[in-house]
This record gives structure tokens, C-alpha cells and sequence, in this order.
């Protein structure tokens, strides 16, 4: 090799070593599949933004905001997230008027999102995401991403995580008000991301610590009423829990915790020799319990329960066969990988004489709902996502499930959406069970861009009535409440 040709090698060497961190995240976005845009990182705030109506009208008397919440936030110039549960919460608040409608989205200001940034990497520990001991992690709160929920409540907007305090974040402006401390003697004390809410607004919620628990009662106005420790027959990774009008529902799926290690997925098995149990706890007296087995199964998300007039207890559910996609998927999700995840919807029936049976259907559904005014109390219908593509993670179709007549009212939204939860909201003087609208977003991956939908609750498959479009398409998210007015 000659002179030149030596100096043409190290110059180029040179040049390769100062490829900037950014531009290296960059260089391996654009490998990624056209899917992994719900995944992708939101770098800022987005300021408030009128959407574009591509389809139909708002239909008369529909009024008010949808907040939802998910992470959006993964990557750092000197490290990332691992797994999808543990980016940075992204409040977003798509706002309905009679003749328009906006969006503008928030970063909630957690700790754990100060001390990443600070870091310019992702080295606060999470649920899948080991981190690094340069992290000061004084309480569970200051891991936590606040990505998850939110509960509209008392005029703040809560925004939940799994494993700590909600974080309060002002409804009008999104700006984040800090952590919600009920009390102080109820500082950092855990709060699950799924509070199950009274028709007349009395909250119930977990917070889990192995084998104890505590149960929040919280009253209409946001005060906590009660909180009681219970104790747990095991200590399954528990996400999501029901209620009856009369009973806590609390789910004891086989992934158990066995170890302290981080990060917090992998201090649980999955030992389904051990079959799933149910602990029924009445509201009124929660020392009174009941214990029921059924076989073992994985599942994030439960819908409301209820009980029938001879004492059955009943709610459905979204359930998988393993762990896997909590446990691996939701990180290989991060690289571009399509994970596996073979959820669909099941009913669960809990009888006064001790036994439960457990009914899988074959119907792909996720993130189950119901009309608010019916939780706790009998229904028939479970709105869902559904619709799978074959080699992409994430559903693709909305719908409505009817267990008296096992049919469901399905619209697919297209290879080129990814789905996301639809809440039920109700139409004014309309008491039936779908006397109202669904309103729920997705993400169009050929126009890279956010588009909320509203439905007609009973004629889902006719297509959305109105749809409006983002200039923006923000990472697909978990879950929203929806607040009207
Ligand atoms: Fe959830």
C-alpha cells in the first residue's frame, strides 16, 4: 500500500470513528421495518395542532378530550431502553369540539426522564431495562416512567405506572404538577396503571409488593376514603385486576416472583404446573375471601367483572398461552424483530359452589373495554383491538364482541395502521349498551401520521364516522381515559 493509499484507509477509519452517537441511531432507525414507527422516539413536546378531517363528520354531541398515555422515548445517544414498557411517558390529549378537533402531547417530567437526559442515556433501571449503577434510585418512584394509564380524577389527570406513585399532570396544559402523594405516610407507595371506577366514581386500585398488597379506595373527588394491606396466596406479576359492584377480582396468573434481581421482569418464573388462581375479595369486608383455580395462563388486561343473580361471578379477558411477549417480545419489538403473541379473548366464570371454567374463544382481541356505566354490573359486549398481520407485533382492527350471540362487529383499519385501545364514550339520553361512540386512535404507517377515529359503537364494521389526521405520527401507546365536555 502506498503513501496515499494508507492515508485514503486512516482518513476513512478516522471518519468512521467520529460518526456521532446520534447519526449511528440514526443509520439503524432507517434499517428498521416500515412498523417500527410505533416504537420510534418522539424527541420533544408536541405543541398543540389542529387535525385534518380525512373522512366523514363528527357526529352531533360528541364532545371532549381523549388523554392517552405510552411510552415514547427510548433511545439516548449512550444507551436505550430494552423493552418497549420502559420509554418515557408521552401524555397526549386529542381534543373533540363541534367542528374541529386538535392534538398536542407532553413528556410527563419524571425523575427517571431528568436522570436520562442528564446521562444522554437510558440508565435508570425499569421493567425490562437493566440500566446502570450510575443511576440514584432512592424509591420505586425514581424509576418511574409514568407511561402507562391515565385517571381523569378530582380535576388532575394521574398518569400511572405500575410500580409507584401517579404522576399529577394538569389536565389543560399537560404540564406535569409532580408526584401525587395521597397522604404523606403514603409517599411512593405503589398504585397500579389499572384502577377499576364505580359508576357513581368511587376508584379501587392495587399496589403490589410481592406476596402484600395494598387496596386504594378513593372517592369521586380524589380523596383516599381507605387503604388496606392484604395479604397474596403467591406473588404473580399482576398488571391489571377487576371488580364486581361487590368484590375485588384479583388474578393470579403463574408468573411468580421468585428472586430480587433487576431488572423487574426477570425476578419472576413462569410456572404453569402451578395453574392460575383467582382471589375474590368482598369490597365491604376484605378479610372475606374465596380462592379459585383454573388452568395456567398469561394475560395483561382483564375486562370488568360482574356477578349474576345466583352469585356467578364473570369478566372476560385478553389471554396468551406464556409470557413470552412480556418477557421477550416486548424487548425484540425495540429492534425491529416481530415478536410473537398469541392473545385472544376468553371468558372466566367463578361459581358460588367453588368451581370456575375458563372459555377461550378463538377471536384475537387486546385491550378490552366496556361502557363505564356498566362496570360491575351484568353487559354483554367487550370492545377490543383485533386483527393480526402476519409478521408485525402489533394489531391492526377494532371491534366489538357479543357473548350472547359470539359474534363480533370487526372493522380492519388496513395493513398500513397499528391499532391502538378505543374507549367506549356514551351518547347523551342513549341508555343501551352501545348508545354511543367509540373514539380511538391509530397509527398510519404509509402516511406517518397519528389519526383518531370515532365509531358508531353498534356499526363498527361500517367504517369510522368521522377520522381525522395528525402531522405527526407519535410511537403507539397503552392506554386513555376519556373526559367529556
Ligand atoms: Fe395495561
Amino acid at each position: 500500500m502506498d503513501r496515499r493509499a494508507f492515508l485514503t484507509a486512516a482518513a476513512a477509519a478516522g471518519l468512521a470513528q467520529v460518526v456521532t452517537p446520534e447519526q449511528a441511531f440514526a443509520r439503524a432507525a432507517a434499517s428498521q421495518p416500515a412498523w417500527s414507527l410505533a416504537v420510534g422516539d418522539v424527541m420533544g413536546d408536541i405543541p398543540r395542532q389542529s387535525l385534518r378531517r380525512i373522512h366523514g363528520k363528527p357526529p352531533a354531541g360528541l364532545a371532549g378530550t381523549l388523554y392517552r398515555n405510552g411510552p415514547a422515548r427510548f433511545r439516548r445517544p449512550g444507551g436505550d431502553a430494552t423493552h418497549w414498557f420502559d420509554g418515557d411517558g408521552l401524555v397526549r390529549a386529542f381534543r373533540i369540539g363541534p367542528d374541529d378537533a386538535s392534538l398536542e402531547a407532553k413528556f410527563v417530567d419524571t425523575f427517571k426522564r431528568r436522570q436520562d437526559a442528564a446521562a444522554r442515556a437510558v440508565i435508570t433501571p425499569g421493567f425490562g431495562t437493566l440500566g446502570s449503577d450510575r443511576a440514584v434510585i432512592g424509591s420505586a418512584d425514581d424509576t418511574n416512567a409514568a407511561n402507562t394509564a391515565l385517571l381523569p380524577i378530582g380535576g388532575e389527570l394521574l398518569a400511572l405506572w405500575e410500580a409507584g406513585s401517579p404522576y399529577s399532570v394538569d389536565p389543560a396544559t399537560l404540564e406535569t404538577r409532580g408526584l401525587k402523594t395521597f397522604s404523606p405516610e403514603l409517599a411512593h407507595m405503589p398504585f397500579l396503571a389499572h384502577p377499576r371506577i364505580e359508576p357513581g366514581g368511587r376508584v379501587w386500585n392495587l399496589g403490589l409488593a410481592g406476596r402484600r398488597a395494598i387496596v386504594w379506595t378513593l372517592a369521586p373527588s380524589g380523596a383516599v376514603e381507605r387503604t388496606t394491606l392484604v395479604d397474596l396466596p403467591r406473588a404473580s406479576f399482576i398488571h391489571d385486576f377487576t371488580a364486581t359492584d361487590r368484590h375485588l377480582v384479583i388474578v393470579l396468573q403463574p408468573l411468580i416472583q421468585d428472586r430480587m434481581v433487576l431488572p423487574f421482569v426477570d425476578a419472576f418464573s413462569w410456572r404453569p404446573e402451578e395453574g392460575t388462581q383467582v382471589l375474590v375479595l368482598d369490597k365491604d369486608d376484605l378479610s372475606r375471601r374465596r380462592l379459585y383455580d383454573l388452568p395456567a395462563f398469561f394475560f395483561f388486561h382483564l375486562g370488568d367483572a360482574w356477578a349474576e343473580a345466583d352469585g356467578t361471578v364473570r369478566f372476560d379477558a385478553c389471554l396468551d398461552s406464556t409470557p413470552d411477549f412480556a418477557v421477550h417480545g416486548a424487548r425484540d419489538i425495540l429492534t425491529g424483530k416481530p415478536a410473537p403473541n398469541g392473545v385472544s379473548l376468553a371468558m372466566v366464570a367463578l361459581h358460588p359452589d367453588g368451581r370456575a371454567e375458563l372459555n377461550r374463544t378463538p377471536l384475537t382481541a387486546e385491550f378490552p373495554r366496556a361502557d363505564p356505566r356498566r362496570a360491575g354490573l351484568s353487559r354483554s359486549k367487550t370492545i377490543i383491538n383485533s386483527v393480526r398481520t402476519q409478521g408485525r407485533p402489533l394489531l391492526r382492527g377494532v371491534g366489538v364482541s357479543d357473548w350472547r350471540t359470539g359474534k363480533a362487529d370487526l372493522f380492519d383499519y388496513g395493513p398500513d395502521h397499528c391499532a391502538e385501545e378505543l374507549l367506549f364514550v356514551p351518547r347523551p339520553g342513549d341508555g343501551n349498551e352501545l348508545g354511543g361512540w367509540l373514539v380511538g386512535t391509530s397509527l398510519n404507517l404509509k402516511a406517518r401520521a397519528t389519526e383518531l377515529h370515532v365509531f358508531d359503537a353498534a356499526h363498527v364494521s361500517d367504517g369510522p364516522l368521522c377520522s381525522w389526521r395528525a402531522e405527526v405520527g407519535l410511537p403507539v401507546g397503552f392506554h386513555g381515559a376519556w373526559v367529556g365536555g
